[in-house]
């Protein structure tokens, strides 16, 4: 805040403290669901409100709390203007709860309830699974707050620390979007699995998170870009398919987070192309030839492009793990009881109840990886993973374009889906990225060819160092093309002594 003395600051500062204590719960939670007429709901979030602010103060972002950030806030559902963009201290934000419009005359697009009015309300039989489903999306919000929370003290930028800083506080939503519907609609167990989300975390040898993914170190900036590229892209997929829900409020909830959700995406593609691109043009500059000389390229204090390959290797095949199994009879009783549908499914020309369809699942058969055909109910897993491959790919041949255009002949590439995996059909053998199958041995001896070393990780936190002059990036990664809400380069996002 400049301009304003130390006196005003600080009374400021009393006075937005007070704010947080005195909430009128009513008018200070943005949302589209009338909570100042549900008196119950209301009654339940004020419960929850305070242990929530306590696991931010506690696992939220470590530092930077009483900066002044320029976030976007989240206010209504408009397309035309769902968000505004304000200087905020993170603990002020205003997370909201916001559902997209309801649909007039919504069916249920798929399973055995096909075109049958969406659900209000929760139907009994379903309630445990809904419940379910609603825990494990709620519990992936919190746990990547989690994991980044250390990210603040290396930011390369003010603009990258702004970018996290927006990730982290619109998960923190998404946790409030989950703990809404637990609150409405499942009575006293909902709000048991409210306060449980709070209490588990990530990495945690006794509580720990749901998935295994979210309970994995995000120790530095690639890893963050390469977790928002990959890992929120399998929370772009699930809630897609969680959208098309038969519970309407469930399906309302994830159509409007997954307009924030875009934003993760672009900040993991944006930011793996940017250190892409400084590694390109360092080695150019220096006239480096030969991409793989590794030791050369990182005396330029750049990234080379090989360890980008084995980070990427590693995100893609944990992130591949949160699909489940590829073969599955929960997946397929989640889509017949019509809670949870498929990627797109209302685009989908089939007859949305797949009781006679097949699915090519990639099996381990007499050692060997090959497709084979399987009930498509059994197979809905290996489908989404499926669409999930097919969305990241987009992104490498962005980045690989960068590659060529600089005139350097490597390609960044997905691994096997058979390659470090722990969950589903090839989780005891051993593969390598090109998806050749080898034996424990092999494997001791070579995975760090393919998944980062810990000299690797320790080569990269060295370059970790914050930047946080205005317009200033670190060397080891390209500025952005364009600011954020159309901002100069040499803006403040972040005021980081207010
Ligand atoms: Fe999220
Ligand atoms: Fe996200």
């Amino acid at each position: 805040m400049p301009g304003t003395s130390p006196g005003l600051t600080e009374t400021l500062s009393k006075e937005h403290a007070m704010n947080i204590m005195n909430v009128d719960y009513s008018t200070k939670i943005p949302n589209n669901v009338n909570l100042s007429e549900d008196r119950q709901v209301l009654k339940a979030l004020e419960g929850w409100h305070p242990g929530y602010m306590n696991w931010w103060s506690d696992m939220g972002p470590e530092g930077f709390q009483q900066s002044l950030v320029y976030l976007r806030t989240a206010y209504s559902v408009d397309p035309r203007g769902w968000a505004k963009f304000d200087y905020v201290r993170m603990p002020e934000y205003r997370w909201g709860i916001l559902l997209a419009p309801q649909e007039e005359n919504r069916v249920i697009p798929f399973g055995q309830h096909f075109g049958e009015p969406a659900w209000q309300e929760v139907p009994g039989e379903y309630r445990a699974a809904l419940r379910r489903l609603i825990v494990i999306q709620g519990d992936t919000e919190p746990a990547s707050v989690e994991q980044q929370r250390h990210l603040g003290k290396t930011a390369p930028s003010l603009y990258d620390l702004r970018n996290l800083f927006q990730v982290n506080v619109e998960e923190g939503r998404h946790l409030w979007a989950m703990v809404y519907l637990l609150q409405k609609y499942f009575g006293r167990d909902g709000r048991e699995e409210a306060d449980d989300l709070l209490r588990r975390r990530s990495g945690d040898a006794d509580s720990p998170r749901m998935l295994g993914a979210f309970n994995e170190a995000t120790p530095d900036w690639l890893s963050f870009f390469m977790f928002t590229y990959f890992t929120d892209r399998d929370g772009k997929m699930q809630l897609h398919s969680l959208a098309q829900s038969g519970f309407d409020p469930l399906s309302r909830t994830c159509r409007f987070m997954l307009t924030e959700e875009a934003h993760h995406m672009f900040v993991g593609e944006t930011g793996i192309t940017r250190v892409v691109q400084r590694t390109c043009e360092a080695m150019k500059a220096a006239g480096i030839s030969d991409p793989a000389d590794i030791a050369k390229v990182r005396a330029l204090g750049v990234i080379d492009l090989p360890t980008i390959q084995k980070k990427l290797n590693l995100h893609y095949s944990l992130s591949l793990d949160l699909f489940g199994s590829e073969v599955s009879t929960n997946a397929a009783n989640a889509f017949n009881s019509g809670i949870k549908g498929r990627y797109h499914e209302t685009q989908i020309k089939d007859d949305h109840r797949l009781e006679k369809d097949t699915y090519p699942v990639l099996k381990l058969v007499a050692g060997e990886i090959k497709r084979v055909d399987e009930p498509a109910l059994t197979a809905l897993n290996m489908r989404l993973r499926d669409d999930y491959t097919q969305d990241c790919v987009k992104g490498m041949l962005r980045w690989n374009k960068v590659i060529s255009t600089a005139g350097y002949d490597f390609k960044l590439t997905l691994p096997n889906v058979a390659f470090h995996r722990q969950i589903g059909e090839f989780r005891d053998i051993h593969a390598t990225p090109d998806g050749v199958l080898i034996d424990d041995a092999t494997w001791k001896a070579r995975h760090g060819e393919w998944l980062p070393s810990v000299d690797d990780g320790d080569f990269i936190a060295s370059l970790m160092t914050p930047v946080t002059e205005v317009g200033q990036f670190a060397g080891w990664i390209s500025p952005p093309k364009v600011g954020i809400d159309n901002k100069p380069g040499d803006f403040e996002y972040v005021k980081i002594e207010t």
